[in-house]
């Protein structure tokens, strides 16, 4: 199988951080747990051997700091230093390209030097189309996996509504256009598969997902399903299926690395809130089951709090209520680490994404729901949310792939 180059725009704790393991884990120097590509098994078969070989990916990268994938690895302070000595010279060369970058959807950041400027945001598609062309050697494979800084929320506007009108918005750099849809826009055209990792409003328009049909390019979003909500989708299900009640669900997050301080700025943190408040609704469905679930209360924080770093810690008290209405709590304390929960998700993507573009799919990938927090929806079927009905779905389509590669 050839190779795959993973492109993120975004260097930063989660990218450096899955660039240093793929390196590390190819040395034997680290194991790729977290990863289903790893560790997952298909009818008996490893689906390791239905995925491009670790040996065989390469990365390529976008941001606005000119750091190095060294630099970041050692400022963002996930991996102890001998992880980071190990591979140190293969990180020093992997460098970002400057960025699409505007200030006005990543308030935290304003200044950053790091970037492109053009006569209109066509011209910076057209950019980083020359990018993407440049990282794509002879017979090299791509990917995009948004890695970048989560964009302040905004509503999509009738700009989004059409590719037509899509196109006229870059042409007139249109101010409702995010630079993540900048790269989302030059990547599909590009025939390069897609895949958000952030809850910003990117590909989840119908111009975008429009585009990936007509140029055959499968897509994937939102926002990775990590810590806290990952265990909401394993943790809800079970409550649910016993039948028992639940009054309220607080969580709260102590974060302190750059992800946290972007999502200090209140626009920002509203594009998060939305894709984990989300959750819960559409796994207990208050609407069928107002009795238990009726009167649910979800409550949703995120504190920016330096001294954690990216040792993100959360908190959640659910308050449940059982037979004659008793009342009960659950405490869930998880002290996690954000980019080392992430990695693997962006390496598993990337290798399904390339799968499903070798197998002719095209379009939303709801099958990927398995890894964010906010499946991307598709018309007219339901979005799932459990977490072991979310793998049903995905090794089915796997399965599905599969079959048809090995028989065409
Ligand atoms: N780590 C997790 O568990 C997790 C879970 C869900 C979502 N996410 C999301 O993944 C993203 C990456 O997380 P991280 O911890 O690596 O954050 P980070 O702050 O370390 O890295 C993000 C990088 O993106 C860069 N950036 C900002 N705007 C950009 C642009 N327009 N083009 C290119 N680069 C840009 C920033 O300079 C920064 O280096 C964030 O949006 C975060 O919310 C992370």
């Amino acid at each position: 199988m050839s190779e795959l180059r993973i492109l993120t725009p975004g260097l930063g704790a989660v990218s450096s951080t899955l660039m240093a393991g793929v390196m590390l884990a190819r040395r034997g120097l680290g194991r790729p747990i977290g990863a289903l590509t790893e560790y997952g098994e298909l009818d008996g078969q490893p689906i390791n051997d239905l995925v491009v070989a670790l040996d065989d990916i390469s990365f390529g990268a976008w941001d606005p700091f000119n750091e190095t994938a060294y630099d970041v690895a050692k400022r963002s302070g996930v991996l102890t230093p001998e992880h980071l000595a190990a591979v140190a010279d293969d990180l020093r060369e992997i460098s970002p390209k400057s960025a699409v970058f505007d200030e006005t959807w990543v308030q935290a950041l304003a200044g950053a030097p790091n970037t492109k400027t053009g006569d209109s945001y066509m011209d910076l598609v057209e950019q980083i189309t020359d990018d993407i062309e440049s990282y794509r050697r002879d017979g090299e494979r791509l990917v995009m996996v948004w890695c970048g800084s989560t964009e302040a929320y905004h509503h999509p506007t009738p700009v989004h509504q059409s590719l037509t009108e899509f196109e006229l918005g870059l042409k007139n750099s249109d101010s409702a256009i995010a630079p993540s849809q900048i790269y989302a826009y030059a990547a599909i055209r590009a025939g390069v598969p897609f895949a958000n990792g952030a809850p910003n409003v990117t590909v989840d328009v119908p111009a975008l997902e429009q585009m990936a049909e007509q140029y055959g390019v499968p897509i994937a979003g939102k926002d990775f399903k990590t810590g806290q909500t990952l265990l909401k989708t394993v943790i809800a299900p079970g409550l649910k299926s016993r039948r028992l009640g639940i009054r309220g669900w607080f969580s709260t997050n102590i974060l302190g690395n750059r992800d946290g301080l972007v999502l200090d700025h209140p626009d920002n943190f509203r594009s998060k809130e939305i894709t984990k408040l989300g959750v819960l609704d559409a796994l207990l469905e208050p609407a069928k089951n107002p009795d238990l679930y009726g009167d649910l209360s979800h409550e949703v924080r995120i504190n920016y709090y330096p001294p954690a770093g990216d040792n993100k810690e959360g908190w959640d008290n659910i308050d449940l209520v059982g037979w004659l209405d008793y009342p009960m709590q659950i405490k869930v304390n998880f002290l996690c680490r954000d980019s080392i929960l992430a990695a693997p998700i962006v390496l598993d993507l990337a290798r399904f994404l390339d799968m499903a573009k070798t197998a002719g799919n095209k379009g939303v990938q709801n099958w990927l729901g398995y890894y964010f927090k906010s499946p991307h929806p598709v018309e007219g079927e339901p979005t799932e949310h459990d977490l072991f009905v979310q793998e049903r779905i995905l090794l089915d389509e796997i399965r599905r792939m599969s079959a048809g590669l090995t028989t065409t």
